[in-house]
């Protein structure tokens, strides 16, 4: 089994290949041959020792990232009756460990694969889809009729947030480079404007019920402006939104932050989604497992459009 583990934090070179033996899956695990890890920006976050998940893993390094996987299941453990031998699932595995070519998995954080949603969407899906969905609906508490702001629209939870939010009756206005307008259009926006123009960002002042920030800090300050008087904003990177969440309550305004969590009823829905034609999934790029590190420069450039994945079978 090959893996991409990190042995301590830093840049993108502590990301190095090793080959070791896996165990036995334990009770209710799975051994899973991976098909493809979807990149997220925690991954690379953690791998440079910032945010919440490098606290939990700082004491248990060598660690492997990733976070999301699509693979077949290659050996089940005791107590594992959903699954056979051969099945493709997919899921969001809250330690990691899917940037190999084989990794272990919880049974109950895993779904089978409809048979005609191809294994680039169902690794790239559920990070990104369960951010959308969770941001959204059960923090955000979208409803139809409401006007939303998503900047950051072309990225890995924006493009799919549009596509969810338009099919929820929403007006999505979004936010993304020139060279994605027509990229975010065709994902379902009312409107889409260029973040680089203030002119045009501050022309939405008072319009926005709610502000679905994937970006934070300075861009996730200033967009409250655009805020009705009873408008609320869901802040998404967790390290910007204390001090958005106290800018708002300044103004008389409500924000949050949030913290993706595992829910597999709320993933099933997304996959039916995906396999209904509802929800497409945008792959930009797909690197070889030992291109972790190129992958991890890209993710961090903060400009990458829709998904990118690992393949760990070249
Ligand atoms: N709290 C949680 O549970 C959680 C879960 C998932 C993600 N996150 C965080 O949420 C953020 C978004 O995640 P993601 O996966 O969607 O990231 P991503 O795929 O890396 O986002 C890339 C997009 O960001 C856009 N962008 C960059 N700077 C911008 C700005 N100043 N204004 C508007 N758009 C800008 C780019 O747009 P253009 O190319 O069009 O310029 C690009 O399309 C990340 O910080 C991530 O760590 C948090």
């Amino acid at each position: 089994m090959t893996q991409l583990q990190i042995s301590r934090f830093g840049g993108v070179d502590v990301l190095q290949l090793s080959d070791q033996p896996l165990s036995s899956p334990s009770a209710n695990q799975v051994l899973l041959a991976v098909r493809y890890a979807a990149v997220n920006p925690v991954d690379a976050k953690t791998r440079a020792g910032l945010g919440w998940a490098a606290q939990k893993y700082k004491d248990v390094l060598p660690w492997t990232p990733g976070f999301d996987v699509c693979g077949v299941v290659k050996a089940c453990g005791e107590g594992v009756t959903s699954f056979s031998i051969g099945q493709r699932v997919c899921g969001m595995i809250f330690d990691g460990g899917a940037y190999a070519s084989e990794t272990l998995a919880y049974a109950d954080m895993l779904l089978p694969v409809p048979d005609n949603v191809a294994d680039e969407q169902a690794a790239a899906l559920p990070v990104a889809g369960l951010t959308a969905w969770q941001g959204l609906f059960e923090v955000g508490q979208l409803k139809a009729g409401e006007t939303v702001l998503i900047p950051a629209a072309a990225g890995g939870v924006g493009h799919i947030a549009v596509q969810l939010a338009k099919q929820a009756g929403a007006k999505v206005i979004a936010t993304a480079s020139k060279s994605n307008h027509d990229f975010v259009r065709a994902l379902g926006a009312d409107d889409v404007v260029d973040y680089h123009d203030a002119e045009a960002i501050s022309a939405l002042t008072g319009q926005i019920d709610f502000v679905f920030d994937l970006v934070g800090f300075e861009s996730g300050l200033q967009n409250l402006s655009l805020l009705k008087a009873n408008g609320r904003q869901v802040t998404v990177p967790t390290v910007a939104a204390p001090q958005i969440k106290e800018a708002a309550e300044a103004q008389g305004k409500t924000a949050s932050g949030m913290l993706v969590h595992p829910d597999i009823e709320g993933l099933a829905a997304l996959l039916k989604l995906c396999a209904e034609g509802k929800l497409k999934i945008s792959i930009s790029q797909i690197f070889p497992l030992s291109q972790g590190a190129t992958a991890h420069t890209a993710i961090e450039t903060g400009r990458t459009k829709g998904k990118i994945l690992l393949d760990p079978r070249v």
